[in-house]
């Protein structure tokens, strides 16, 4: 596989053989002449929206703030020590989900968003540790990064965020535009703005077995049959009346040891739990949409493209968008795996789709998980 620009010298199978997971690595210029995305304005404006998960932070005399978004009022920007993050800036801006999906070397379900900070100088989120692997790409002004492998990962208690209560960096960098450092999950880092800067963190996703057991059970929940219910025909005179009866709760263990499941129903789980939009993800589907005549006519000469907020993922005859999943046959899965890695469609691919795939695309036309491109 050829090198990234990305990764400097690496290509990405080294990367993800000696790093990913491993150690960090910082690369100077990843993205030569790299210029923000997204203007501060643009930044505070999208701080201020509901759906839009943002939090701002402040530190006095070693004490933290933070407030959740929606943020209606910023700190000057003359103030030092303060920092916004906003989440998933690839869910509404075309730059930066551009940005995020150069990281597809990694699977689309590991992806997670791309979440911007500015910060005045001196601000920062304090030493702490991720549980998640990170790139963060510094975008505009310097950050100085301290790190540490360290095993302490104690946190100060009581405060609104998390931060190490003892910090023992080994390495120091200050980053510049277009400077990259990729983190492993649990390594102890703090990064300090010096003047205004702003940070590009490209976050992965890593769910816990926890998380997905519950979800499992609750998805099982509906696909599990059980007939039948109990009967006691031989029952005899309850000694003790409060007491469950030992035949009963043999019977129930028996008839819930027949809940099985297999690899397909793992499969189904996980596609439509991964494809799962987050909490605040809305679509609008277009405001006049077209009849489906005119929808296939025009997809068909300007193809179409997933909406930034899309999650498209498949696996054997199993394509599963925004949460719903669908079995499909052998033709009509070529052409929706080219729209799910390409995560668009070109004129002639439309050409070779089926009546069925071109009803469920108006459908996800008008509901705006796809648009004309
Ligand atoms: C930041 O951008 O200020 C914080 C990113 C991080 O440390 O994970
Ligand atoms: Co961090």
């Amino acid at each position: 596989m050829k090198k990234l620009p990305l990764l400097g010298d690496l290509t990405p199978a080294q990367f993800l053989r000696d790093y990913w997971h491993k150690k960090p690595l910082l690369i100077r210029q990843a993205i030569p002449g790299f210029k923000p995305l997204i203007k501060f304005d643009k930044l505070a404006e999208m701080a201020a929206l509901n759906h839009v998960e943002s939090r701002l932070i402040t530190q006095t005399d070693g004490h933290w703030q933070m407030q959740h978004g929606p943020l209606s009022a910023l700190p000057p920007r003359s103030q030092p020590g303060w920092t916004m993050l906003v989440q998933g800036a690839n869910l509404f801006d075309q730059g930066a989900d551009a940005l995020l999906r150069q990281f597809r070397f990694v699977p689309d379900v590991r992806l997670d968003d791309l979440m911007i900070s500015f910060a005045t100088d001196g601000g920062g989120v304090g030493p702490h540790f991720d549980s998640y692997d990170v790139f963060l790409l510094q975008a505009h002004g310097r950050r100085r990064w301290r790190i540490g492998a360290q095993k302490d990962l104690s946190l100060v208690e009581d405060m609104p965020l998390k931060i190490l209560r003892n910090f023992h960096p080994s390495e120091e960098f200050v980053l510049e535009p277009g400077d990259m450092l990729y983190l492993p999950p649990h390594y102890a880092h703090d990064g300090v703005a010096e003047g205004d800067c702003m940070t590009y963190s490209i976050g992965f996703r890593s769910p816990s077995f926890q998380e997905l057991g519950e979800a499992f059970l609750q998805f099982m929940a509906d696909a599990i049959e059980l007939p039948g219910r109990y009967a006691d025909p031989d029952l005899e005179v309850a000694k003790h009346p409060a007491e469950i009866p030992r035949r009963l709760l043999d019977t129930v263990a028996e008839e819930l040891n027949k809940v099985r499941w297999d690899a397909e129903d793992v499969t189904i789980f996980l596609g439509e739990h991964l494809s799962e939009p987050k909490h605040n993800v809305f679509f609008t589907g277009p405001a006049k949409p077209l009849t489906m005549g005119r929808f296939t006519d025009s997809a068909a000469k300007r193809g179409l493209v997933l909406s930034l907020k899309t999650q498209m993922l498949y696996r054997g005859k199993h394509v599963f968008i925004n949460g719903e999943s669908f079995a499909v046959g052998r033709a009509d899965k070529v052409v929706l795996d080219v729209l799910a890695n390409e995560r668009r469609l070109d004129g002639a691919a439309m050409a070779q789709a089926s009546q069925d795939v071109l009803e469920a695309l108006y459908t996800w036309y008008q509901d705006g998980w796809i648009e004309l491109a």
